[in-house]
């Protein structure tokens, strides 16, 4: 691996070494990049080992070959698909990761133009989308031919795979076309499409797609069109190649603008900035904007607007003067596996966490990551060991993304899931059909035990002030508190004694506890920690039985009758309530004294939202869809899948998308969480 930076200057035999080891790597994953659609290694790898290699040929250049990877442009084009010579050759961009490297671009570009210190360049900037580049053949203004870049020389006839995407026109627009247009682009697999096609092939037990990139790539490189036509694929162009009658503007941003009137999708993101600022603003700015959008983006890409002085600046090898891409810091990288260890949740569910050796990415530095669960251990075959590539995209929780399984020492271990729990020694028990395996030690272990008491204080359960998560695991590392019942038992001396405790703050968490016994029915049943039970089933139960004996005597089939109760829900709930160590917990709670005020049932028609229909969209802050439509329905409303003119409202949370266009058109009134949150309480 060579995740240290590059190294200084080296003499010429030890140069010629390395430079030839750095030919195979590069040669070998520019294939398994651009060849297969499968790389085994980050791409922030390669630039490493690509820009490694350019700056031993700059040093040393005459060790600088022609079959160099650094003069070549993506990797020779596959046998199944014809070749198509591009009139023009594709090129590439130089990449540049610094400020500095920006303010020496935009230097470079002013003494090339030969331009007086008071005038600044005029440049276009765009996203630099992350998918696979393709040049469209537009004659008399029919599509005729469409083609990857291959080398920059040669690529792939991929029209009739190209033909399946919506957003390439058939057929161009308005007037004024050339009667030979080339134009340039990058189709990409959209996020929402990306997750959607990923779920749908985990669920059916296929392969999944190692990212969107590949998943484009892979896509548009597929024999049969019809599994492209399936594929969630869209196209952003940005360049004009050959053109008939010469060029079709006078700058790039204008010859974007004609694009766009003949049909051709264009990035509604780019803009015309000015001098090196406005390069590192628009930098800044989509930086921010990164996490927000529906593609990836990997980067930016500067142009000089201006053709004259494009033409002015020229090339160099394989890429032009006058654009640089500016790369964004990495989602992924490698590092290694140093363990996987097996952390016990609340219900006893056992979560494979990986210990890896710290690594920065996306931003921060890594040193754990969930791994799920054992069935994603073994969906990217990971073993003790391996290289691992991991994936941190804006505020996601980092993940390993997979192993580089051609990296796998000799001496790798498979991660095995324990046969007895980390933590209280009880028997695993892995139930078929679930990837979930469990600990079967319920509060007799300490690692459920915590947990359990953690939610059981929780703000939207007994809300216990003060009680915290140290405090709490400390309470169960000493022994003082098994079950919730025991926290209402505790005496001063006992609390006071515990670290960052004292005589005035144990009181205080007594006083809280003697508070908290005065609680609803509702935010009891949630902290029980029944599985799936959140806090609006607990209030639909509630509701609908009016009583703890009633909840606690329903079976099955009864249960299912409470709205959004399905049969998983129920059979957790009854399994619960029939396991005598529960009924001992309750019966405890009640005896230490914990109370709620009467529910008065009301029968369907007299509760308050009955005969009413609503639809959900969007992301709540404060509760999932699940959740928010229990809630609705204990109250006695329809929840609805979409909207109608028979819909009362709307509530849209965060990011809604076509309903809320839908119901704007209907004037379907649309609420807000707050709307929500008042009907609820
Ligand atoms: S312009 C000569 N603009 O980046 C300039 N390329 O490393 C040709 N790319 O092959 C490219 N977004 O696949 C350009 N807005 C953008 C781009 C972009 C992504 C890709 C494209 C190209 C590669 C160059």
């Amino acid at each position: 691996m060579s995740l240290e930076s590059p190294a200084a200057e080296l003499s010429l035999d030890a140069a010629a070494e390395r430079a030839a080891i750095l030919h195979k790597q590069l040669h070998h994953h520019a294939w398994r990049y651009y060849s297969l659609d499968d790389p085994e290694i980050p791409d922030a790898e390669y630039d490493r080992l690509f820009a490694e290699l350019q700056q031993i040929e700059a040093q040393h250049p005459s060790l600088l070959s022609e079959d160099s990877p650094t003069q070549r442009v993506g990797a020779a084009p596959l046998e199944a698909f014809d070749q198509v010579q591009h009139s023009i050759p594709m090129l590439s961009l130089n990449n540049a990761f610094a400020d500095a490297d920006i303010e020496a671009f935009d230097k470079r570009v002013r003494e090339g133009l030969e331009l007086p210190e008071t005038e600044s360049v005029a440049y276009f900037v765009e996203p630099k989308l992350d998918g696979l580049a393709v040049s469209l053949r537009y004659e008399n203004g029919v599509l005729v031919q469409a083609a990857t870049r291959g080398d920059g020389q040669t690529g792939e006839n991929i029209t009739t795979n190209v033909k399946t995407i919506p957003s390439v026109p058939l057929r161009l627009q308005g007037s004024g076309w050339p009667a030979v247009l080339e134009v340039r682009g990058e189709v990409y697999m959209p996020l929402e499409g990306f997750d959607a096609f990923n779920k749908a092939a985990a669920a059916k037990g296929e392969k999944t797609l190692v990212n969107p990139r590949n998943g484009a790539a892979g896509s548009l490189r597929q024999l049969d069109s019809r599994i492209t036509a399936s594929r969630p694929l869209a196209i952003y162009c940005y360049s004009v190649g050959e053109a008939s009658d010469g060029p079709i503007a006078s700058s790039h941003s204008a010859s974007l603008e004609r694009l766009a009137d003949w049909g051709l999708r264009i990035c509604p993101l780019g803009k015309a900035v000015t001098g090196a600022n406005g390069l590192l603003d628009y930098y800044q700015f989509l930086g921010n904007e990164r996490s927000r959008l529906d593609y990836d983006i990997d980067g930016v890409v500067y142009k000089v607007d201006r053709f004259d002085q494009q033409r002015e600046l020229g090339f160099v090898a394989r890429a032009p003067r006058w654009a640089i891409a500016h790369k964004f810091p990495a989602q992924e990288e490698l590092t290694e596996l140093l363990d996987v260890e097996f952390q016990v949740g609340r219900t006893g569910a056992l979560t494979p966490v990986a210990r890896l050796k710290p690594v920065f990415v996306g931003g921060v530095t890594v040193s754990n990551a969930t791994l799920h669960n054992m069935d994603e251990v073994v969906r990217k075959d990971i073993h003790i060991g391996d290289t691992v590539i991991v994936r941190r995209a804006g505020d996601v929780i980092p993940e390993v993304a997979r192993s580089v399984v051609e990296r796998r020492p000799a001496d790798a271990k498979p991660v095995e899931l324990p046969s007895h729990c980390p933590v209280c020694e009880s028997h695993v028990e892995r139930v078929e059909g679930e990837a979930v395996a469990r600990c079967t030690g319920g509060l007799v272990c300490a690692a459920q035990r915590k947990e359990a008491l953690k939610h059981f204080a929780s703000r939207k359960a007994l809300d216990i002030d003060g009680l915290g998560d140290k405090l709490v695991e400390q309470m169960v590392d000493d022994g003082l508190v098994k079950s919730p019942a025991d926290l209402f038992a505790l005496e001063l001396a006992q609390v006071a004694s515990l670290e960052r405790m004292a005589e005035k703050s144990g009181q205080n968490l007594l006083n809280a506890l003697q508070a908290a016994k005065t609680t609803t029915l509702p935010r009891f049943l949630f902290a029980l920690g029944i599985r799936e039970v959140g806090e609006a089933t607990a209030a639909a139960l509630a509701n609908h039985y009016g009583d703890l004996g009633s909840v606690m005597a329903a079976d099955q089939e009864s249960l299912q009758t409470v709205p959004d109760v399905g049969p998983v829900v129920a059979k957790h709930i009854a399994e619960f309530f029939a396991e005598p160590r529960n009924q001992t917990v309750v019966d405890a709670l009640l005896a230490q004294g914990i109370n709620w005020p009467a529910i008065e049932k009301r029968a369907p028609e007299e509760q308050p939202l009955s005969g009413k229909t609503y639809v959900i969209t969007g992301t709540l802050e404060s509760m999932s869809r699940s959740d928010a439509k229990a809630a609705l329905q204990a109250l006695g409303a329809k929840v609805a899948g979409s909207v109608s003119k028979k819909t009362d409202g709307l509530v849209a949370g965060e990011a809604a998308g076509s309903k809320l266009t839908k119901a704007e058109e209907l004037g379907v009134p649309v609420l807000d969480e707050a709307w929500l949150m008042a009907q609820i309480s």
